[in-house]
């Protein structure tokens, strides 16, 4: 039985510290299972995407969700995924599971090509843009232990963060040393 995580937010630890490669033998017996808790953890918060640090596991995984019809999606399993090639610019708002009803703009490639393994072990190449290319950047992010606010553009950041202070006293579940 598969069942939602809890998600780690803005302030903990655990999102600061960069994940290490961890090798598809090693997890492969228990990767099913905790696919299955990503999926059903980031349906039930709609979210695009899922790093595993995010739920307070040090690995090098994530998934990601893209909307690609009304009620259809297509899924990505990123192990261990690295950015190969990159180009160009785009600056979008952008959200995150652990920074709970706050959103950013936030500046991006507009294009990546990544390189990962997927859930079967096989290693995979992706050529993206649009909001696959920002959602490629912003797992990887995670999984290096940056977070979306460290992408806003400096012209903006004093005000993203007052209203970062703002929509973090919202969040119920978040320890109490948070450093927002
Ligand atoms: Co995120």
């Amino acid at each position: 039985m598969s069942a939602v995580r809890r998600i780690c937010k803005y302030g903990e630890d655990i999102l600061r510290r960069r994940t290490k490669p961890v090798s598809y033998d090693v997890i492969k017996d228990k990767l099913p299972a905790l696919l299955a808790d990503m999926w059903e953890t980031c349906v039930s918060c709609n979210g695009v995407g899922l790093a595993a640090n995010q739920i307070g596991l040090e690995l090098r995984l994530a998934v990601i969700m893209l909307p690609v019809d009304k009620d259809k999606v297509q899924k990505f399993v990123l192990l261990n995924p690295k950015i190969t090639e990159k180009s160009g610019v785009m600056e979008e708002d952008e959200g995150c599971l652990s920074f709970p009803g706050f959103f950013a703009p936030t500046k991006r490639y507009a294009f990546v090509k990544v390189r990962a393994v997927d859930e079967s072990g096989r290693e995979y190449e992706l050529s993206a843009r649009g909001l696959l290319a920002k959602a490629l950047q912003h797992e990887i992010d995670h999984l290096d232990g940056k977070l979306l606010i460290d992408r806003v553009p400096s012209v903006e950041k004093s005000a993203v963060k007052a209203h970062l202070k703002e929509v973090s006293k919202t969040w119920q579940d978040a320890p109490a040393k948070r450093k927002a």
